[in-house]
């Protein structure tokens, strides 16, 4: 392992004011995507959605990472330039989704595991040469009667553990992801209870599998209620209840927490973490991993067409804009 690598991509990620951008949707997800602006999901039309993100002019000035796809990380521009030395380019430090998904966890209620582990050194080796130097891993749990079990929280955080341990070896930064789901309509109580254990057991499989706490960006979910709980909260409870619960659970030697938007709208994704930002100061760096709040607005602006490319990357731009002023928690909400 080199720390020196190691060190100079953290602090390459970790900049005030900025936050990552995930484009790793994998071929099932993009396809869902596109549908809802009734766009086929071919290889060229991927191509061209991922070149006009990757593209956006001053995107770097809030962006300072990437995360593509297996399929993404190999692809070019139509300058001929590969994504990544693109990105690079301009400012912006290439990583990859290094996850195979999720399959059923045998002994549970249709609970799941994240695949990806066999291999994983081999695939980060690969991906390093092609200019990755940050990778990220997603676990999920649902909250339902009974759920998260135990062997579910303990399962998948060995192998979020196990996944990073392999990352650090090889000089590529893990970004470890425990997403805990707003599907269903628990409470924001509830919600915090759940997040509480998994990030405990998270920590501790991290801790016996020796990564160092230094060298890693967690990226949870906000601590909320479900979906179809009502009332929803209010912008402040959820930035009280989840500092709440990393304070209590995120050791001070990690150097930031980049949230993922998890399926909010934009504009709440980015209102709660003005306010988490706020209620300082905390212990590490809190920015946002958004794919869909930063994503929704720029892909409905585009369409798939191409004299939409440049509204579109303003969009993107601006809403990259606002979730950089909600990292300082000097957004002004109107
Ligand atoms: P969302 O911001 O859409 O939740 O996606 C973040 C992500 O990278 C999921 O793995």
């Amino acid at each position: 392992m080199s720390r020196q690598e190691l060190n100079h991509t953290i602090n390459q990620l970790i900049s005030p004011g900025k936050g990552l951008l995930a484009a790793d949707e994998s071929s099932g997800t993009i396809e869902k995507r596109f549908a809802e602006i009734g766009v086929e999901s071919t290889v060229d039309n991927r191509q061209a959605y991922r070149e006009l993100l990757f593209t956006t002019p001053h995107l770097h000035e809030f962006i300072s990472g990437v995360i593509l796809f297996d399929e993404t990380i190999k692809q070019s521009a139509q300058s001929g330039q590969a994504f990544p030395q693109l990105l690079l380019k301009s400012g912006i430090v290439p990583g990859i989704k290094v996850d195979k998904g999720l399959t059923p966890l045998a002994g549970t209620n249709h609970e799941s595991i994240t695949e990806g582990l066999d291999g994983l050194a081999q695939r980060l080796a690969d991906y390093k040469k092609l200019g990755a130097q940050f990778a990220k891993w997603r676990a999920v749990f649902t909250i339902a009667d009974e759920q998260p079990s135990s062997l579910a929280i303990i399962e998948n955080a060995q192998t979020l553990a196990r996944y990073a341990a392999i990352c650090q070896s090889l000089g590529i930064v893990p970004i470890v992801e425990p997403e805990v789901l707003m599907e269903g309509n628990h409470t924001l109580e509830r919600c915090a209870r759940v997040s509480t254990a998994v990030l405990q057991a998270v920590f501790s499989a991290l801790s016996v599998h020796q990564v160092i706490l230094e060298y890693m960006i967690l990226k949870p979910s906000m601590v909320i209620s479900g979906k179809d709980h009502q009332p929803q909260d209010g912008v402040m409870e959820v930035a009280r209840a989840t500092l709440t619960v990393l304070r209590r659970t995120v050791p001070a030697a990690v150097p930031s927490i980049n949230f993922l938007s998890g399926g909010q709208s934009p504009s709440a994704a980015c209102e709660h973490l003005n306010a988490i930002n706020t209620r300082g100061p905390q212990p590490w760096n809190l920015s946002f991993s958004f794919a869909r709040a930063l994503q929704e607005p720029c892909l409905h602006a585009w369409q798939g067409k191409m004299d939409n490319v440049a509204a579109a990357q303003k969009i993107l731009y601006d809403g990259a804009k606002l979730n950089s002023a909600a990292c300082l928690g000097s957004l002004h909400v109107k």
